[in-house]
Parts: C-alpha cells; sequence; structure tokens
C-alpha cells in the first residue's frame, strides 16, 4: 500500500526517487488502495557510492550539480578554504631604505644618482586641488535673487554710490527733514565731504515745494525745508535712495515708456549691534513703474516673487513708510519655525515723491524691499550674524558652503 510506505522514514524522498528512476511502478486502481510494485529485478544505489566517494576524499569527482543535489538533501556539506603561500621577494630586506622622489643638482654632480633608488611615478595618483577662489554664501544667495529679477524682467538700477546725499536718500522720497530716521542715532553722515554739491535745482526747488507748502493734491508737511538740510553726504540707509535715482532718470525720459527695476547693494545704519543686526548690510529692492499699478499688482508681483523662493503663503499687515501709502509689510508662513516671519516691506510711492520728478500723472510705482542677509542666514542654517559677517567669520565656513539654490 502505498500510504504505508510514506510513512517508512524517508519514505517521500525513497518514493519519488524509485518513480523517476523507473524501480517501482503505482496501480492506482488496486482493489483497497493504491499499490507500490517493483518494476526492476535490482537496483543500483548511486547515491550510496557518490557519499562513498566523499568518504574516500575524493568528492571532487562529483559534478557540481551532483554535489548540490546532495546539499539540498543535507547528505554533504561544503567548506571552502583558501590558502596562501607567502615568501620572500626579489627585493627582500630587513633594513628599510627610502626611495628618493626627486633628482636634485647635488645628486649630479656628484654622481650618487648613479647608486640610490628612486621611486616610480604614479600616473594615476589624483594630485592636490589647487586653491582657489571661494564665494561667500551672500554672494551665491545674491546671485540666485539677481537671477530670478532677471527672469522676471527687471533690469540692473546703479547702486555704485554707498555715500548718499539726505536729498536722494530722504528729501526725495518724501521724508521730512525732521523725521527721526534722519538723527545721527539712525544714519552715519559724513564730515570729510560733509556736503553734496550737485543737483538738478529745478526738480530740487519742485521737492522743496512740496515738502514746505504742498501741491499735486498735497498739503505737504508745513514746514522750513533747507537745502544744507538736504546736502549733508551719508552712508545711504537704504537702497530706495538708488530707485529714487533711477526714477528721477525715468521720469527725464520723454515719452514715459514702463519700467522694471531691481537692486543688491549695501546699506548702512547706526544700529545697536546684535546677533541678528551689523551696523551694515544688503537690501535687495524690485520697483515697477506703469500706468495704473495698483496695490493688487504689488500683491500679485509679490506673490510671484517670494513663489520663485519656494515661498508660497504669504500674508499681508498695513505698515507705514514716509514714501509709499499704502505700506505692506510682508510676512511668510515658516515651516520650520511654526510661525509667520517677515520677509519684507513694500508699497506704493506716494505722488509727493512721483510727480516732483516729472512722472506722468497716472503712472504708479510699486515697490518692495527686503533684506539678503536672513534669507542667506535661514538657507545656511546660521544663527549670528557675526558668523556670516565681519572679522570672526570662519573661511572654512566660506569653503565649505554649497552653490546656493532658492527653490525649496
Ligand atoms: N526702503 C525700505 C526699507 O528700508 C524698503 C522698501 C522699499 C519699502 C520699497 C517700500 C518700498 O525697509
Amino acid at each position: 500500500m502505498q500510504s504505508e510506505l510514506m510513512r517508512l522514514p524517508s519514505g517521500k524522498v525513497g518514493f519519488s526517487k524509485a518513480m523517476s528512476n523507473k524501480w517501482i511502478r503505482v496501480d492506482k486502481n488496486a482493489p483497497g488502495g493504491t499499490r507500490v510494485f517493483r518494476a526492476v529485478d535490482s537496483v543500483e544505489d548511486l547515491v550510496q557510492a557518490k557519499l562513498q566517494l566523499v568518504q574516500d576524499g575524493e568528492a571532487e569527482h562529483l559534478s557540481e550539480k551532483e554535489r548540490n543535489e546532495l546539499k539540498k538533501r543535507k547528505l554533504l556539506s561544503e567548506v571552502t578554504l583558501k590558502t596562501y603561500w607567502v615568501s620572500k621577494g626579489s627585493a627582500f630586506s630587513t633594513n628599510i631604505s627610502k626611495q628618493e622622489t626627486e633628482l636634485s643638482p647635488e645628486m649630479i654632480s656628484s654622481g650618487s644618482w648613479r647608486d640610490v633608488k628612486f621611486k616610480a611615478y604614479n600616473f594615476s595618483s589624483k594630485g592636490v586641488l589647487p586653491e582657489g577662489g571661494h564665494l561667500h554664501p551672500l554672494m551665491k544667495v545674491r546671485t540666485q535673487f539677481r537671477q530670478i529679477f532677471l527672469e522676471m524682467g527687471f533690469t540692473e538700477m546703479l547702486t555704485d554710490n554707498f555715500i548718499e546725499s539726505s536729498f536722494w536718500n530722504f528729501d526725495a522720497l518724501f521724508q521730512p527733514q525732521q523725521h527721526p530716521a534722519r538723527d545721527q542715532h539712525d544714519t552715519f553722515f559724513l564730515k570729510d565731504p560733509a556736503e553734496a554739491l550737485d543737483f538738478p535745482m529745478d526738480y530740487v526747488e519742485r521737492v522743496k515745494r512740496t515738502h514746505s507748502q504742498g501741491g499735486y493734491g498735497s498739503q505737504g508737511y508745513k514746514y522750513d525745508w533747507k537745502l544744507e538740510e538736504a546736502q549733508k553726504n551719508l552712508l545711504r540707509t537704504h537702497t530706495t535712495a538708488a530707485s529714487a535715482r533711477a526714477l528721477y532718470r525715468l521720469a527725464q525720459q520723454k515719452p514715459f515708456s514702463p519700467a522694471k527695476y531691481f537692486s543688491i547693494d549695501r546699506v548702512f545704519r547706526n544700529e545697536t549691534l546684535d546677533a541678528t543686526h551689523l551696523a551694515e548690510f544688503h537690501q535687495i529692492e524690485g520697483v515697477v513703474a506703469d500706468y495704473g499699478l495698483t496695490l493688487g499688482h504689488l500683491m500679485g508681483i509679490l506673490k510671484e516673487f517670494f513663489t520663485k523662493l519656494g515661498i508660497t503663503h504669504l500674508r499681508f499687515k498695513p505698515a507705514y513708510n514716509p514714501y509709499t501709502e499704502p505700506s505692506m509689510e510682508v510676512f511668510s508662513y515658516h515651516q520650520g519655525l511654526k510661525k509667520w516671519v517677515e520677509v519684507g516691506n513694500s508699497g506704493v510711492f506716494r505722488p509727493e515723491m512721483l510727480l516732483p520728478m516729472g512722472l506722468p500723472e497716472g503712472v504708479s510705482v510699486i515697490a518692495w524691499g527686503l533684506s539678503l542677509e536672513r534669507p542667506t542666514m535661514i538657507k545656511y542654517g546660521i544663527n549670528n550674524i557675526r558668523e556670516l559677517v565681519g572679522h570672526r567669520v570662519n573661511l572654512q565656513m566660506v569653503y565649505d558652503s554649497p552653490l546656493c539654490r532658492l527653490d525649496t
């Protein structure tokens, strides 16, 4: 009976081996269940013969297939042994002599080069990387911002003067002469040369009139505007001074054509120094001039600009600048800090600033500004501004800082 056979030790394996060798045959229709019958007179136990080979230390006569079959049945286990023969080489020696790496004039004159051993050249060695220049993280981030403005069709403004007159820094922006920002405490004034002398005087007259008497639909500030105050030289406190110069130049071109300007450059403030403030930093500024621009256009362009930086959630908060009305601070939600952080300041330039320049009625100018340092510190994970700028900067930080991509 087949069922009895199966209960024997190794019954299953034996049965299937005997079947495949055709040593037995099976009658399924036998009365009382399947029966197994002998089909040959005698069998040759090949497995035993193979195992005998192994026993006799002649396992190498087995083919790989045969060995694997025996391994599968756990009748055989295989171990690989590696053997090394170590012996003396042709240059074997018990004292170490250093090979020469350079042929010197002395060796040539004394003839000793004949006897010394030279080290062979290694032509596949990589060599030492030459020290090159390194761009500071601020400059890398600046390049990225410039790229964004250029993609958006903006033209770079001239910002090549750190020294500015109070006139362009404040007066042209309708910032009254008593304004606290014009105080010694906030602004660095120059001793030498203390005054600027070269101004477009007809424009200066219109600025004076707008401040002191009003005009262009404005009441003005009604105070005695003084040229001497406007002449005072200072270190520019914002790049909006450069924007004022650019807009004045634009106003002189007739007929008017729309313009998109940007700048990224250094500004100076008489600040109390701390972990996030220095007396100098960089501002990024964008300016668009065209007929009929509104707050909606400003919000739209801010959205486009900040989206290119990877900042998509914006909120606007009413603010005050002497030269913009309305003015808005721009906030974005910071995923890491889990709160809304200020990312910029913006507004629509006042007619009291634009009309004296000679820009046509109906042209409005929207603008925004932000610092270069803050996004750089966030991008490079720097918490103290003194690690980014100044004498405490670790040059290794500059060498190791990777390229910047403003898209995450
Ligand atoms: N000049 C502003 C500042 O220094 C920034 C700003 C630029 C605001 C343009 C409005 C428009 O913070």
